[in-house]
């Protein structure tokens, strides 16, 4: 099943008083079960592209749909609520609440919506996945630009999200925590959560089951990446 699909979309900005546009016709998808890789320099379109498939910008053009829900048809109110139910973000930069401390930032998503109490030390059992466990007290002014990246990444998997969309989640990490986010994507897309990951790193390349390349806001799929259509 498609948890993202993304149809021929564009999108234009003015810069300077001229059209321009980011995102131009780009096509995809992410099923159940699939890790993709988005790979491009900056400035390609690639956040302009994680930020129309999770209902935060709207498309020039084009047509979206997260968990087979059309976000075109969506109030703002309703794809917050369809973000917070079926999907997982990691937005690029640290992007936590500087007034509450990890471990609750790590459970804001969850108490965003109407849950009921949270399972059992999930916030805190997510925390020590990324490792790190033992900073859950802290605000987030005492920890590095490493640590917040992943203090946003275990707040992205608090809901249990059918699809995860990170940009640029291994930034600032270094090598053995970087592996170590990347092989939780892994595990996810095996238990049949779909991940969309945008990356420089080529580690994650051989864990993905898919790869796309950004440039000037032109998408494409490469053709040796195993599974493509
Ligand atoms: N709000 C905006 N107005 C005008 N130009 C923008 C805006 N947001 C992004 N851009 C431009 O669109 C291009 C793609 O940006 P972005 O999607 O952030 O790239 P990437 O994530 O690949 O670095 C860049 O040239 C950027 O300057
Ligand atoms: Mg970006």
């Amino acid at each position: 099943m498609a948890l993202i699909e993304v149809k021929d979309a564009g999108k234009r900005y003015e810069r300077g008083g001229r059209p321009f546009w980011a995102l131009r016709h780009a096509s995809l998808s992410v099923d159940a079960g699939e890790f993709v890789t988005l790979l491009g320099r900056s400035g390609s379109g690639k956040s302009t592209l994680l930020n129309i498939v999770v209902g935060l910008l709207k498309p020039t053009e084009g047509e979206v749909l997260l968990c087979s829900k059309r976000l075109d048809e969506l109030t703002d109110a309703q794809a917050s609520a369809l973000r917070n139910e079926c999907a997982g973000y990691v937005p690029q930069g640290a992007g936590v609440l500087s007034n509450l401390t990890v471990l609750d930032n790590v459970r804001l998503p969850w108490y965003l919506s109407e849950r009921g109490p949270e399972p059992e030390g999930r916030a805190q059992s997510l925390l020590n996945e990324v490792g790190l466990g033992d900073l859950s007290d802290q605000m987030p002014s005492a920890l590095s630009g490493g640590e917040l990246r992943r203090v946003a990444i275990a707040r992205a998997l608090m809901c249990s999200p059918k699809v995860i969309v990170a940009d640029e989640p291994t930034s600032s990490l270094d090598m053995e925590s970087a592996k170590n986010v990347v092989a939780i994507f892994r595990r996810l897309a095996d238990s049949g959560v779909g991940v969309l990951m945008v990356t420089h790193d080529s580690a994650s390349l051989p864990l993905s089951d898919r790869i796309y390349d950004m440039a000037e806001g032109v998408l494409t799929l490469r053709g040796d990446a195993g599974t493509d259509q």
